[in-house]
């Protein structure tokens, strides 16, 4: 009455609720529910949604793991493709649709096997330093730093090593975990968010990086999610070769569930470029490469043909991959694809305000 119009809070809430709103009413086919329930890219649908009705969020529980927001169709229905997170835990799940009305199916998630793929990954390193504005903002105006547990600082990047995991070459799915923390803080203490036990997920075309997200948002709203997958980058050029799977300096972007998790920035924000090196076992198999294409503008396509270790004599073909034959098969062979190498510049180990 004043003439004072409260500013509304135009953050989302990041806060989903604690339990499965619904268990039932999203459609599935076989085919469909047994991909999802062992880890595979999956499409599910549900109907009963507005016309058009953005938003809807895709959450997977027990501990709620928000995944993606879609849009429904003009007659209300709305789809969701993709596969579950790889560090979803075997067990009874429910995938549910959040919006005008809520959607709901459980379903018991059974990988084949306990590690992804037959290749295995030690001495994994991961160096992002998620978002150089943040980092400027905390050094800076929030008069705050981080503190790093298991994770080192060398300007522009955080550092992980010994990361640790399993992967398909072939398929390119797999789950390195990295660990350690990084907890920023500033503004005496408001700001306060940590990223959690890393991790990087290879999901056939996309790779996420994935934390468990603690702390408080911009908004105030307190955090505590597990597994999120905080930033994705695409898979598209990778490949293993030379015992090692690759990414030198991708783009990466925050993704739906990062934003929920952070706040602060939408989906879709630009974030750091992530570099790893991750090296496979040498019973993992051999990178296939054919000849660079002759347009210097398109990035090579370049597969890997991946060689269980133990498979009772059975032969390994390799892949013929859009229409271009494979052709070398001798250990070590194999096209790496170049990309802007960037050179670390050391810096002090920690920032302190
Ligand atoms: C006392 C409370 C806070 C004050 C006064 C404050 C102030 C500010 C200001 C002035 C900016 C703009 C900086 C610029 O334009 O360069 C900013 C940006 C930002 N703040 Fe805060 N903030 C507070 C709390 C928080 C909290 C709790 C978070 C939680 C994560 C947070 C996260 C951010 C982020 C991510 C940005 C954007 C940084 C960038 O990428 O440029 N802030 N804040």
């Amino acid at each position: 009455s004043t003439g004072t119009v409260a500013a509304a809070a135009v953050v989302k809430r990041a806060t989903l609720p604690a339990t499965p709103p619904a268990s039932e009413g999203i459609d599935v086919d076989e085919q469909n529910l047994a991909a999802l329930a062992s880890g595979q890219p999956a499409t599910v649908t549900a109907s009963g949604f507005r016309p058009n009705e953005e938003g809807i969020k895709v959450v997977v529980y027990s501990t709620p793991v928000l995944l993606d927001t879609v849009t429904a169709d003009a007659s209300g229905v709305a789809t969701w493709s993709g596969a579950l997170p790889a560090a979803l835990e075997d067990g009874a799940h429910t995938l549910t649709f959040q919006g005008s009305v809520d959607r709901g199916l459980a379903f018991t998630l059974a990988r084949a096997t306990a590690a992804i793929g037959t290749c295995t990954v030690e001495g994994a390193t991961l160096n992002w330093g998620y978002k150089e504005s943040f980092r400027t903002y905390i050094e800076g105006i929030a008069k705050g730093g981080w503190t790093l547990t298991d994770v080192a600082y060398r300007y522009p990047d955080f550092v992980w090593e010994n990361g640790a995991g399993s992967l398909d070459g072939t398929a390119l799915t797999g789950l390195v975990t990295y660990g350690g923390s990084i907890a920023f803080t500033g503004h005496d203490g408001a700001l306060n968010t940590t990223l959690g036990n890393a991790r990087v997920e290879l999901a056939g075309d996309t790779g996420y990086l994935v934390f468990d997200v603690t702390g408080t948002t911009q908004a105030g709203e307190s955090v505590d999610q597990q597994g999120v997958r905080l930033a994705e980058f695409p898979l598209a050029d990778a490949a293993v070769v030379d015992g090692a799977l690759r990414l030198d300096a991708v783009a990466t972007t925050l993704t739906e569930a990062g934003a929920a998790a952070f706040g602060t920035y939408q989906a879709g924000e630009q974030l750091d470029p992530v570099t790893a090196v991750i090296p496979v076992d040498t019973a993992c198999g051999t990178a296939v490469a054919e000849e660079p294409e002759a347009d210097a503008g398109a990035s090579a396509a370049v597969t890997a043909v991946t060689e269980p270790a133990d498979t009772e004599g059975a032969p390994v073909w390799p892949w013929i991959v859009g229409g271009l034959v494979v052709v070398a098969l001798a250990a070590g062979g194999g096209v790496l694809i170049a990309r802007r190498s960037r050179t670390a510049q050391a810096e002090p180990e920690t920032t302190e305000g």
